[in-house]
Formats: C-alpha cells, sequence, structure tokens
C-alpha cells in the first residue's frame, strides 16, 4: 500500500520540497526561544536551512529513487491530506479498507515504512476513519522516509542528515513504546530490508567463541530467526523477545533485550558476537571483542540509536532442547482474595528465577484479572516444572482461590515459543512506564510491592510482567560485557505499566497521564523495589534521574562513549546516553539543545 500512495503525490509537492532553498544556510542551527529558555535547534521544513529541491533529488539519486515523501496511513481513509510540502487528495475506497483491516495488526504495520505501532507518539492526527471529511495531517510522522536497501543508503542518509543538520530517525519494526521510532518532522531510514540470515556451526570471528551462530542483517525479526535456526540439523535456537515480530538487530540488543531464555543465556546483547554499524561519520565499521571494542560494548544494551546504526548482528545460538509451559489464570470477583492470590504469585518470583524460570503475566488487564501465560521450563520435564510450582498451586488451594491451569510439554523450546505466547496487537495508543523489581525486593518487601501494584491499578495503568533473572544462568565473568544496567543481573520480576491515553487527546490529558505514570504509578514501583532497575526499551524515558535507573554504574562510560562516536548527536532517542541537553520543545516537536 505505501508506495501506491506515494505515487499519489503530485510533482507540486516534491517542487515545494525546495521552497526554501538557501545554500549558504545550509546545516545551520535554528535558534528558538520556549517557555522563556534559549534553544538551538536541528533544521525543520520551513527553516532557511532545509535543503533544497537540488539536494533531494541529488539524495535520491545516490538512493536509488528511495527517497519518499511520507503519507500517513490512514490518509486514503479522508478526501485531503493537508501536510507539511501542501495538500493532497488521499481517498481511495480500497486503500482504506485495507489500511482499517490492517492497522490492528503487528505486521501490517511494520511494513508501512514510517508507522508506529504504539500509535500515541504519532500523534494520531490521520486514524483510519468512515468520515472522509475529518482533517488529515502528518502528526509525528516523518516528512520523508529512506527505504534503504543497501549499506551505501544507510551511509547516504547518514551523511544527509549530518551535513544538513536534519532530525534522523532509524526506524526498523517500530514496535517502540517510547516514540523512538517516530519524530516531527524528520528524515526516517527505513532498515527493514535487511533481510538476510546465515547461519555457522563453528564462529571462528573474534571474542574467543568457536561454538553456533546466527548473522542477520538489521531487518530480521524473532519469528523469521527462530524459524531458520529451528529448521536447522540438530534445530538451534536464540535470545529473542517473547513478541516474534520485534527486530533482533535493531532497537532490542541497544536497549538489552529479554526473553524466555534470558535465565539461561543472559539478554540478546551478551550472546552478541559482533556488529557491523554505521557510525555518525557516515564510515561502515566492524565492531567486536578485537575492534571497535568499545562501541561494541556500547553496542550491546548502552541504549538505542546513541552510537551508530546497525546494519548486520552475529549472535550466539544454542541447542535446542524439550521444554514445558504451564499456564494459570485468575479471575475472581472478590477483591481481598484476588490480591492475596497476587500476593502469593508474587512471593515465588525469587523461587522461579532461582530455578531458571520464566513466567510472562498480565495484571488487571479486563477485570480482576491475572493471567499468567506462560510459565516456562526450558530443558524442564512436566514433572520438574510441576514441583517448581507446587507450593504457589498449595497455597493458592489452601487460600481457596479459583483457577484455570494446563501443563503442556512440548518437543523444542521452539514449539513452547510458537505455541503458548500469545500474539499481539498494534494501533493502540498509550503510555508505557515499568520498573524491574529486585531479588532483594521480593525477598524483603512482598507486601509492600503489592501494596504498589494496587496503587498502579488504582490510578488507571494496567501491567505486564516478566519473571526473569539476567545473572542467572550467564557466568559472572560474562556480565560485564555488556552495557546494561547491572542490576538487572539480580532481577526478580520486570513490570511494564500501560496507560491508554489518545495520541490526539487534548494536551492537559496528556501532561496529567505523564504526571501519573512518572510520579504515582511508576513511583510507586521504585518506592517498593529500591533494589530494581529501569529497562531502557520498555520504560518511562522521563523516570527521574534516568541515567542511574537505565545503566547504573555503567552510565559515566557510555557517556563518554557518546562524546566520541557522536559528538554532535547526529542520532537521537530520549532518554540515552548523552542527550541530558536535548528536548523535544514545542510540544514534542523540534529538537533542540538547550543553550
Ligand atoms: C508487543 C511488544 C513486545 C515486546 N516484547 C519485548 C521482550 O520480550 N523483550 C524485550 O527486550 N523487549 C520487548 N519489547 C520492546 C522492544 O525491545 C522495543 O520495542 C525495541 O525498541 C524494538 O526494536 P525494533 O528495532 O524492533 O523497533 P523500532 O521501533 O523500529 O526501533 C526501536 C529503537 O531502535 C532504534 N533502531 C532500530 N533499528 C536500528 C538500527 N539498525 N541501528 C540503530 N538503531 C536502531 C530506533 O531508532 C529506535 O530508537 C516489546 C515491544 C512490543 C511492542
Ligand atoms: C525519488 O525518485 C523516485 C524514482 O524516480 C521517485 O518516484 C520519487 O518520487 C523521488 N522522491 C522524491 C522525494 O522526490
Ligand atoms: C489545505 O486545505 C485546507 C482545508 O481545506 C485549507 O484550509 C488550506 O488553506 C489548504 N492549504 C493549502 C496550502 O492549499
Ligand atoms: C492490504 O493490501 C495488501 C496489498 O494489496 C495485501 O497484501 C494485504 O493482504 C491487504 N491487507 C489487508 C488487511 O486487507
Ligand atoms: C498533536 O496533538 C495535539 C493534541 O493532542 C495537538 O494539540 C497538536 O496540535 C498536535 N500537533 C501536531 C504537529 O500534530
Ligand atoms: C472474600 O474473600 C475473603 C478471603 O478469602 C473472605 O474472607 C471473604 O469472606 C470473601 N468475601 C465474600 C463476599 O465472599
Ligand atoms: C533487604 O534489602 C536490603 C537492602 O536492599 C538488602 O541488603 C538485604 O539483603 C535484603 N534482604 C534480603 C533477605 O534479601
Ligand atoms: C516496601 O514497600 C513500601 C511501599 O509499598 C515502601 O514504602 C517501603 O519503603 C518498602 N520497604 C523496603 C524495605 O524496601
Ligand atoms: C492512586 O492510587 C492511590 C493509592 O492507592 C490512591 O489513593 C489514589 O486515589 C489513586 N488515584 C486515582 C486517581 O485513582
Amino acid at each position: 500500500m505505501g508506495s501506491r500512495l506515494f505515487n499519489l503525490l503530485g510533482g507540486g509537492l516534491l517542487l515545494a520540497l525546495g521552497a526554501t532553498a538557501s545554500q549558504n544556510e545550509r546545516g545551520k542551527w535554528v535558534h528558538r526561544k520556549w517557555a522563556g529558555a534559549d534553544y538551538s535547534c536541528k533544521c525543520y521544513l520551513g527553516d532557511a536551512c532545509w535543503p533544497g529541491k537540488q539536494q533531494w533529488d541529488a539524495l535520491n539519486a545516490t538512493l536509488t529513487g528511495n527517497l519518499r515523501v511520507d503519507v500517513p496511513p490512514g490518509a486514503p481513509c479522508y478526501n485531503l491530506f493537508q501536510g507539511p510540502l501542501g495538500n493532497v487528495t488521499t481517498y481511495n475506497a480500497a486503500q482504506c479498507a485495507n489500511v482499517t483491516a490492517g492497522f490492528g495488526t503487528e505486521q501490517y504495520q511494520i511494513e508501512l515504512p514510517a508507522a508506529g505501532l504504539w500509535t500515541y507518539f504519532t500523534n494520531d492526527t490521520c486514524r483510519p476513519t468512515t468520515n472522509p471529511s475529518d482533517t488529515c495531517t502528518l502528526g509525528y510522522y516523518p516528512v520523508l522516509v529512506i527505504t534503504a536497501t543497501t549499506v551505501g543508503h544507510i551511509q547516504a542518509g547518514i551523511n544527509f542528515a549530518r551535513e544538513n543538520n536534519l532530525r534522523l530517525i532509524i526506524r526498523n519494526t517500530g514496535h517502540d513504546f517510547l516514540g523512538r521510532s517516530v519524530g516531527w518532522g524528520s528524515l526516517v531510514i527505513n532498515t527493514h530490508s535487511f533481510q538476510q540470515i546465515s547461519f555457522t556451526d563453528s564462529w571462528s570471528g573474534a571474542g574467543g567463541y568457536a561454538g553456533s551462530a546466527i548473522t542477520v542483517g538489521a531487518g530480521v525479526q524473532a519469528f523469521d530467526a527462530l524459524n531458520k535456526l529451528n529448521a536447522l540439523t540438530p534445530p538451534k535456537v536464540m535470545v529473542t523477545g517473547e513478541c516474534g515480530t520485534v527486530g533482533i538487530a535493531g532497537g532490542l540488543p541497544q536497549g538489552g533485550g529479554h526473553g524466555p531464555l534470558t535465565n539461561q543465556q543472559g539478554f540478546l546483547a551478551d550472546t552478541a558476537l559482533e556488529f557491523k554499524v554505521i557510525t555518525a561519520d557516515g564510515v561502515l565499521r566492524t565492531a567486536n571483542e578485537k575492534t571497535s571494542s568499545d562501541l561494541f560494548w556500547g553496542l550491546r544494551g548502552g541504549g538505542p540509536a546513541t552510537f551508530a546504526v546497525i546494519v548486520e548482528a552475529s549472535y550466539k545460538t544454542f541447542a535446542d532442547v524439550p521444554s514445558t509451559g504451564i499456564t494459570l489464570n485468575i479471575n475472581i470477583a472478590n477483591t481481598t482474595l484476588f490480591w492475596q492470590a497476587v500476593t502469593a504469585f508474587t512471593g515465588y518470583s525469587n523461587r522461579f528465577v532461582d530455578n531458571g524460570i520464566y513466567v510472562y503475566y498480565e495484571l488487571g488487564i479486563g477485570g480482576q484479572i491475572l493471567n499468567v501465560q506462560p510459565i516456562v521450563g526450558v530443558g524442564k520435564t512436566a514433572a520438574q516444572l510441576q514441583a517448581i510450582v507446587k507450593p504457589l498451586f498449595s497455597e493458592l488451594d489452601a487460600l481457596g482461590v479459583p483457577y484455570q491451569t494446563s501443563t503442556k510439554t512440548f518437543a523444542t523450546f521452539y514449539d513452547l515459543y510458537m505455541g503458548l505466547f500469545a500474539t499481539e496487537g498494534a494501533g493502540s495508543s498509550a503510555l508505557t512506564g515499568g520498573w524491574t523489581i529486585g531479588k532483594a525486593d521480593i525477598a524483603n518487601n512482598t507486601t509492600g510491592i503489592v501494596e504498589a501494584f494496587k496503587t498502579v491499578l488504582a490510578n488507571g495503568s494496567l501491567m505486564v510482567g516478566h519473571i526473569w533473572n539476567a545473572g542467572y544462568g550467564l557466568p559472572r565473568s560474562e556480565w560485564s560485557k555488556s552495557a546494561v544496567n547491572p542490576r538487572f543481573r539480580a532481577a526478580s520480576n520486570k513490570l511494564i505499566t500501560v496507560i491508554p491515553v489518545d495520541g490526539n487527546a487534548p494536551l492537559a490529558d496528556k501532561a496529567a497521564a505523564q504526571y501519573k505514570l512518572t510520579y504515582v504509578v511508576d513511583n510507586a514501583l521504585k518506592q517498593a523495589a529500591p533494589s530494581g532497575a529501569a529497562y531502557v526499551n520498555e520504560a518511562d524515558p522521563f523516570i527521574p534521574n534516568w541515567q542511574e535507573a537505565f545503566w547504573g554504574t555503567n552510565y559515566p562510560a557510555l557517556l563518554k562513549l557518546r562524546k566520541k562516536w557522536d559528538p554532535a548527536g547526529v542520532f537521537y532517542a530520549v532518554s540515552t546516553p548523552g542527550t541530558e541537553d536535548w528536548e523535544q520543545i514545542e510540544y514534542g516537536t523540534r529538537l533542540c539543545k538547550r543553550l
């Protein structure tokens, strides 16, 4: 659909791209005042520094024609798209039906050039509608998109953004909860076309590791890698997130990347062997334990879109093993009993991680519901896993808690992953936050933690939980090889908080939701679990003291690295190392440095 829509745009719009061309202004910073302060801003359409048509055409030629003016996915449902380059007639019944049907589906949105799956940060100014005379504007979707298919395309995009001081965004699958893959007025480089996958039985590159490995292009998604690994003889697995559609060489390793194998192997970042990247100077580099080893460390959990654009990643792979999954569903009207059940469940978090058990659960979604699906025993028989969970079930029985449960053993972990994890949707709007509870907190303060859960639900937030410990199976000597917060090695129970709020809600409502997330909901969890940490891919970027919350003792080294590899801020993602002076002023639009 994307390309057909783009073709609706006539030459008039493209001419408008050059309307403000001014050769001697190019690359300049733009001075602005906002809320009484002075800022130096990136260059945006309408500023004198914005590149002219000649420059855009030259870029497009270098890109072999892969530059497009962006149009929001919902535009075919509207008569008129009032874009920043002018008005375009966009209504198309068939395409509107298509986007209406696809908007709630992850893979549909992933395939679009610049969509954000969680729409809050697109500003939701053009959702699919049945009323074509409504207003459709670009919101915070990008102005232009490069669909990169070669390393040269990414280099050209980075160089062009750097030379012209444009807001640059790297977009892979668009899963980002924090809005880091969309942005007002930006130029996007889409990496989804980098789909190559290869395997080796004996890694011979740097790092002293000689076992099996996978090498993937920047756009590869977990399910594709897992399917192909499973087809090998004998089948292999790798660390991915619990969600098969998330990319495995974009934001995931740069944030860390936890999943059902994290107890056994650590984060995806812990399994990294090498990255091929393009740094802010436009140079293609190899980063591993020998070459650019500081960069290699930073790319392993030090923050997405911070040090470089990944074009290819190599990871360790592992033998697959028979595995067992258990589900547990509790739905109780009696509030006292419900919280007794939640307290019992939460109290066993340390027991689970001390036995290498991973758990994915949802709390408070659809009512007084605790939906635990699945409890994963990698390499465990049904009898072994049941023995580990038995004390929990005995306690639930003693309390008189009604529940449904099932146990299923699979020939491989892969079969369990495909069989027990529910598919997730796209297109909803919410603010997300989160906090990771440490083992010491569970041991000391389960009651206080459950009180915090009550505060979270009472203040209109939902919760998604993941029980894992990133230090259980990974040898201690490996821990410091990734830049992730060392506190995750003592983690027990990781929560995502979700406050639904419309992307086009009145500004006061948005501010109130953000306040609630930061100062009520996430703050309650932090107070109850002081030994915890925040996970940069699933957290509130405005959490106070984010440097400490996201990276702990690793932060000073990451800040130095950022100054070395991207001193000018060619890349930017909110609350990543070195961005303390940066702000998106004017209601989350212009990216600027505070002077
Ligand atoms: C339904 C769902 C389930 C999830 N489950 C898990 C989970 O189990 N475990 C977990 O750890 N996380 C999970 N996440 C969070 C996930 O880690 C983040 O959303 C992550 O940022 C997605 O990365 P992406 O590259 O696929 O997405 P994108 O939104 O495209 O990119 C995310 C960030 O990475 C940057 N980026 C993307 N590609 C590159 C590149 N090639 N080079 C440099 N920067 C790049 C982007 O600029 C952006 O800042 C989940 C998210 C969702 C929506
Ligand atoms: C880039 O070139 C292609 C192929 O000629 C063209 O279809 C497209 O409209 C151009 N993009 C821009 C922004 O001019
Ligand atoms: C675009 O359309 C809107 C709504 O009809 C109108 O108000 C606006 O003036 C138009 N803009 C341009 C540049 O034609
Ligand atoms: C939308 O259109 C594309 C291209 O024609 C098609 O492949 C896809 O299945 C359609 N999706 C939906 C949800 O209708
Ligand atoms: C973003 O949405 C808010 C309402 O939530 C609106 O006031 C603002 O004008 C929108 N900005 C853009 C650029 O879409
Ligand atoms: C709710 O559950 C509690 C704890 O089991 C019990 O004491 C109480 O009687 C129950 N209330 C009702 C209305 O059933
Ligand atoms: C309780 O918390 C403190 C401080 O975080 C910690 O030192 C202590 O070990 C914890 N107690 C237990 C039993 O884990
Ligand atoms: C336990 O949690 C409560 C919040 O419910 C918090 O006030 C208290 O400080 C926590 N205690 C410890 C030891 O962390
Ligand atoms: C938020 O939670 C606190 C603590 O449970 C509660 O006192 C307060 O009323 C809640 N606020 C709202 C708006 O629900």
